[in-house]
């Protein structure tokens, strides 16, 4: 038996964090019990590695550094929560995953898409989400509502320049493989959002039951 991995992407104040909670809702509510967890972080030692990367230092941190530290929390989040939960046949759904790595250190750090490959596969291997829903919404709408919600992260206080890139990469790769990523229009009121997910939420609850 093999669970189904399910991945939550988009920019900051996107709505993944609101709609994972509904969407996991949704499903339990067919009487699937999801495993919901989160990226940077997982696992107690991963999220110390996110608190690392997200608070405020007096030092700049690496670029190399934080792609590394990045890969680091998923390796320990992977092997001691994801791949055993997929063993037994659960649905993980992680609100970010890899995708995000190729968006934040790839697109908006400007590390090359090779470099995070080469990281993907050794600490990965062949496991890859089985859907990605990428939250899409304008820079602007997605800060205000980061900003309306709490302080910002070290992430969260980049240039519109940075984001910009983020989303752009975040399309991109949402546009080469249709079949594995939705793309999720954000955008609109959360009853908006909730409508233009339940195709999704069918979708996995009929490759659930297979
Ligand atoms: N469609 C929406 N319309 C209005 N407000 C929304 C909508 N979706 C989410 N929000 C609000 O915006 C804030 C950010 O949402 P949420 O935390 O779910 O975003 P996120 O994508 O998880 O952000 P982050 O990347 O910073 O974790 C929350 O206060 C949430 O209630
Ligand atoms: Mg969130």
């Amino acid at each position: 038996m093999s669970g189904m991995f399910i991945t939550f992407e988009g920019p900051e104040g996107a709505g993944k964090s609101t709609n994972l909670r509904l969407f996991a809702e949704a499903l339990r509510k067919a009487g699937c019990e999801p495993l919901l967890t989160r990226e940077p972080g997982g696992t107690p030692i991963a999220e110390q590695i996110r608190a690392l990367l997200l608070s405020e230092h007096d030092e700049v941190m690496d670029a190399d550094a934080e792609l590394l530290l990045v890969f680091a929390a998923r390796a320990q989040h992977l092997n001691s929560l994801i791949r055993p939960a997929l063993a037994a046949g659960k649905v993980v759904i992680s609100d970010r995953f890899t995708d995000a790595t190729y968006a934040y250190q790839g697109g908006g750090r400007g590390i090359p898409d090779s470099r995070i490959a080469e990281l993907e596969n050794w600490v990965q291997g062949s496991l890859r989400p089985d859907l990605t829903l990428v939250f899409d919404v304008p820079i602007d709408v997605g800060m205000a509502r980061a900003r309306a919600r709490s302080e910002l992260d070290r992430f969260e206080q980049e240039q519109q320049s940075f984001f910009e890139a983020v989303r752009t990469s975040y399309l991109r790769r949402a546009a080469a493989d249709p079949q594995r990523y939705r793309i999720i229009d954000a955008s609109g009121s959360l009853e908006q959002v909730g409508a233009a997910l339940q195709p999704v939420i069918d979708e996995v609850l009929e490759r659930w039951h297979g």
